[in-house]
């Protein structure tokens, strides 16, 4: 990542140089680059009608503002070559807008390619037009679809769809002729739980454990791959082999269960000569369960036997008389649409650090941290021996494997020999949670080189760095950055090792917005807030688990309040408005559901979970029973309400519902006063038992009465400091303000504090006991194994938007929408000799980057073109302030704006900067 931002600090300086010689004509001081639609770079298969468009601009000159764009579409290249937008031609359009610009041309056509770039005029010179993009349409309506749902729906020997279940993956294949020159062939197919496809034996993508989970009742995704290159003249050969994911349940019952395996796909040919050809899934197929993938369960691991593979299975010519004819069957019963967010992939390789010999036979493997995914293993043996991987995040004192926390999961690979030669293995249909493998039966004496660690998550790019002189702070940001990217399957997941697994809306409310730092996930995010509708019931009640594979309806508030906290972080931070717009109907029937059945005089009296999993009283428990620590549940769930529907009413103006807006601030004004009536206490200044996390809520939400906020903040300083000396004592609800609420009302000493803290309870103290992710409990060395995974991300709350929002100081300014105008506003804490950072914004990139010495604070920060900034600079004393080798307020491009307690404030436009403040000022 320091290499990233050195290139760009390079390109950023040289492309200033070349202006400075004069050797840069006006369309070199600004570039338009990184064209996007739908926020992917040339997406194959998008179905709506109006995909939306992004740029970034970049210039080496200071204060870039983009005045006009012109975007044109065309059915061709030649024609986008020859600038014909025979498509769309936007025309120059006096705007500002970069992100999310909607197609404005003519009617999109199911499978057609356009071809589009853009150039823009800004106050510096206008650019060159963007490097030519594209994105191709899947199908816009159902009639396009001429495939049949096919699978084999029964067991086979040793197969059952109860308890543990166990079935073997289906193989599918279909040979077709493909005579002639082909000018385009694109693949659609859709495989329940999961596939791989392959045409002429060449696996098609590079994506693994797809297609994305859903609620397979409602939605039903399909993916689209462009396959040109994959076919010959002549005699090919499709293959696809499905696994069961989801669809068919790891648990049952215990875990919603949608039937057997089945597949649909349909591959168009085009030919040279303009004629079309369709191959599609239908019962001419071939099928058989009798491939060398013999189980394959999520939970429990899958089992291969090398003597059953089928060489050339996938290719033309194979003899497949033992075969089956595959079934027509029942399609599932969600809505076919295209997949959007991103397909989940090896985005990593681990190497062993350590293997131990702990008994005859039995080795165990240290990946030297926790990790998400499975491993490739080396092996040469005899015909018919089976090794065995069991997976554990941790161990016991003996050195073997800790399985108590994973409950019932298995999490057991095997593979069986099929001849003497050297195979390299790994699974296709599973996947596990761990840093410790248990290696048995392996043939011969196993060594590291012998293994990898595939890590697998959404492909999506890393967005944010971060790093900062505290050791024990950016361990706990390691320790974050794997245990985020461990939690990504398709949906965010609680955790990956244990029998769950599941995408708990409460663990990722605040969460959501500290990882968009991280990683560039708001695609999605916008998948889960699908997700989340599809879990809607008629009456309004949204399940705690989206998708709801545990169909979970609590009725609380807290947690289903991810619905709309994350439908806000999409919008203000990627600029995408369509999760708002079209979920805001069901969020307010959600609201209206929970007003109707469990709001008295104002108050919502229920509550489900309490504030989760604070730090417990007796170091075995999970869940604290003592009254005074716990936050009365509905004070959690009318502050939440609240909050909620004063985003709402921003919600019902962004989308039109301007009626709604009435009710929602008439609402907040009753809930406010009745709130405080019954849980303010004016002659103390606190609320209800005096809770860090009840003051908290109060406080960030904006419920306590005019005059009364800074008691308030003495109290959760006071508890803080005082009664949990300088410890959290919030548990999943109090923690997703508490590090931003300290230091926001001044006290961003006692965030360092607890961020750097190295024993019980806080971040640190996993990290001394070695945990390499994050825990689910703070107490997770000691506590009760029935709910305690080593790889949660729900306690992080707000630490990681701490880190970049207040450390770095990287802020989108109120109101703004994906950093149109930023805030840079650090935190230079004592006891925090630099903070680094970069984000890569929708903008482009975002730099922040201090440092302190005894004499001089210096300061280096880019803002992206088509950007600005809110400078706040940590001095009393604007006159101190220079900029480069000038006085900041002499400085071109920066322009003094006023001074604040402890800060001279500044605004400038794009570029990057470099402030110096003498100390001592
Ligand atoms: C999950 C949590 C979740 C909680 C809610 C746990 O089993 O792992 O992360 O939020 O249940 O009850």
């Amino acid at each position: 990542m320091r290499d990233m931002k050195g290139r760009i600090f390079y390109a950023v300086l040289s492309a200033g140089l070349m202006a400075f010689l004069g050797v840069a004509c006006c369309r070199d001081v600004v570039r338009v680059v990184n064209p996007r639609c739908e926020m992917q770079v040339n997406p194959v298969g998008l179905s709506a009608a109006a995909p939306h468009l992004s740029w970034e601009l970049i210039s080496g000159e200071r204060g870039v503002e983009q005045r006009f764009y012109r975007i044109l579409v065309a059915s061709s290249e030649e024609n986008l070559d020859a600038n014909r937008g025979d498509k769309w031609d936007s025309g120059w359009v006096r705007s500002d807008e970069s992100v999310y610009i909607p197609y404005g041309g003519a009617p999109l056509r199911s499978r057609e390619t356009c071809f589009w770039k853009v150039r823009v005029k800004t106050g510096k010179g206008c650019s060159a037009w963007s490097q030519p993009a594209a994105w191709t349409m899947g199908f816009m309506d159902a009639s396009a679809w001429e495939a049949r749902w096919i699978g084999l729906d029964r067991c086979f020997e040793g197969e059952r769809t109860e308890g543990h279940t166990r079935l073997a993956a289906r193989y599918f294949r279909k040979e077709f002729d493909a005579p002639g020159e082909v000018r385009r062939a694109v693949l659609y197919i859709s495989g329940l739980g999961l596939y791989e496809a392959y045409i002429n034996g060449k696996r098609i993508g590079t994506q693994v454990l797809a297609q994305a989970p859903t609620d397979y009742d409602k939605s039903v995704f399909y993916n689209v791959f462009d396959v040109t290159e994959t076919i010959c003249p002549g005699e090919n050969a499709l293959g696809v082999v499905l696994g069961n994911g989801r669809y068919v349940s790891p648990r049952n019952p215990g875990m919603r269960h949608f039937g057997f395996p089945k597949m649909f796909l349909q591959l168009e040919l085009e030919y040279a000569d303009g004629t079309c050809r369709k191959v599609i899934s239908d019962d001419s197929w071939r099928a058989t369960a009798a491939g060398p993938i013999r189980a394959n369960n999520e939970f429990d691991g899958e089992e291969y036997d090398a003597r059953m593979e089928m060489p050339g299975w996938n290719e033309s010519g194979y003899a497949d008389e033992a075969w089956l004819q595959a079934e027509t069957v029942a399609a599932p019963g969600g809505k076919l649409t295209v997949q959007t967010n991103p397909m989940i992939e090896i985005m990593d390789t681990v190497r062993p650090v350590a293997i131990a010999r702990i008994a005859p036979g039995v080795h165990i493997l240290d990946m030297g941290q926790n990790m998400v995914g499975w491993l490739s293993m080396r092996v040469q043996g005899k015909r018919g021996q089976t090794v065995r991987l069991r997976f554990a995040e941790t161990l016991k004192p003996d050195g073997s494997l800790y399985m108590d926390n994973l409950r019932e999961a298995e999490v057991t690979d095997t593979y069986t020999i099929a001849d003497e030669r050297e195979h390299l293995w790994e699974p296709a249909f599973t996947y596990h949670g761990f840093r410790y493998v248990e290696i048995t039966g392996y043939p011969g004496t196993p060594s590291l080189s012998d293994f990898e660690g595939r890590v697998v998550y959404d492909r999506m790019a890393t967005t944010g760095s971060f790093t900062t002189s505290d050791t024990t702070i950016n361990r706990v940001y390691r320790n974050a950055y794997r245990g985020i990217r461990s939690n990504y399957r398709g949906m965010p997941t609680d955790c990956p090792q244990r029998d769950e697994r599941q995408g708990w809306l409460g663990d990722r409310t605040a969460g959501a917005l500290g990882e968009s730092y991280i990683f560039d996930n708001g695609l999605l995010y916008a998948k889960w807030l699908q997700d989340i509708e599809d879990t809607q019931r008629g009456d309004g009640a949204l399940s705690d688990v989206a998708p709801n594979y545990w169909p979970v309806y609590n009725d609380d508030v807290t947690w289903p309040s991810a619905y709309i906290v994350i439908a806000q972080m999409l919008y203000e931070r990627f600029g995408n408005l369509q999760p708002i717009v079209k979920h805001y109907d069901s969020m307010k029937k959600w609201l209206d559901h929970v007003r109707d059945n469990y709001m008295v005089d104002y108050i919502v009296t229920r509550d489900y979970y309490g504030d989760w999993c604070m730090p417990p009283e007796l170091p075995e428990l999970i869940h604290s029973q003592d009254p005074a620590r716990k936050t009365n549940g509905a004070l959690l769930s009318t502050s939440t309400y609240y909050y909620l529907i004063g985003i709402m009413a921003r919600f019902a103006g962004l989308t039109g519902n301007t009626d709604d807006i009435a009710y929602f601030e008439g609402q907040a004004i009753a809930i406010r006063e009745a709130y405080n009536r019954k849980f303010f206490n004016p002659a103390t200044g606190s609320y209800s038992n005096n809770t860090v996390t009840a003051n908290l809520l109060s406080l960030v939400y904006g419920l306590v009465p005019k005059g009364y906020e800074e008691m308030v903040f003495r109290h959760i300083v006071d508890k803080t400091m005082v009664d949990f000396d300088g410890h959290v004592s919030t548990g999943l609800v109090g923690i997703r303000h508490l590090m931003q609420g300290l230091t926001r009302h001044g006290r961003a000493d006692i965030a360092l504090r607890l961020a750097t803290n190295r024993d019980y309870p806080s971040w640190g103290y996993m990290v001394e006991k070695g945990a390499t992710t994050i825990w689910e409990l703070w107490n997770g060395d000691t506590a009760d194994p029935a709910m305690n995974s080593g790889n949660h991300v729900m306690l992080l709350g707000d630490l990681i938007a701490w880190c970049y929002e207040d450390l770095a100081g990287i802020r989108n300014a109120d109101g703004a929408v994906a950093f149109r105008r930023i805030v840079l506003k650090p935190s230079p804490v004592e006891g925090l000799d630099f903070v680094d950072a970069s984000y890569r914004s929708v903008r482009g990139v975002i730099g922040s980057s201090w440092a302190k010495t005894a004499d001089a604070f210096t300061w280096k920060v880019v803002i992206p073109a088509n950007a600005s900034a809110v400078v706040y600079v940590p001095t009393c004393d604007p006159s101190s302030v220079r900029e480069g080798d000038r006085p900041a307020r002499s400085a071109e491009g920066v322009k003094f704006l006023r001074s604040e307690p402890g800060y001279a404030v500044f605004e400038v436009g794009s570029g990057a900067y470099c402030f110096n403040v003498a100390r001592g000022q």
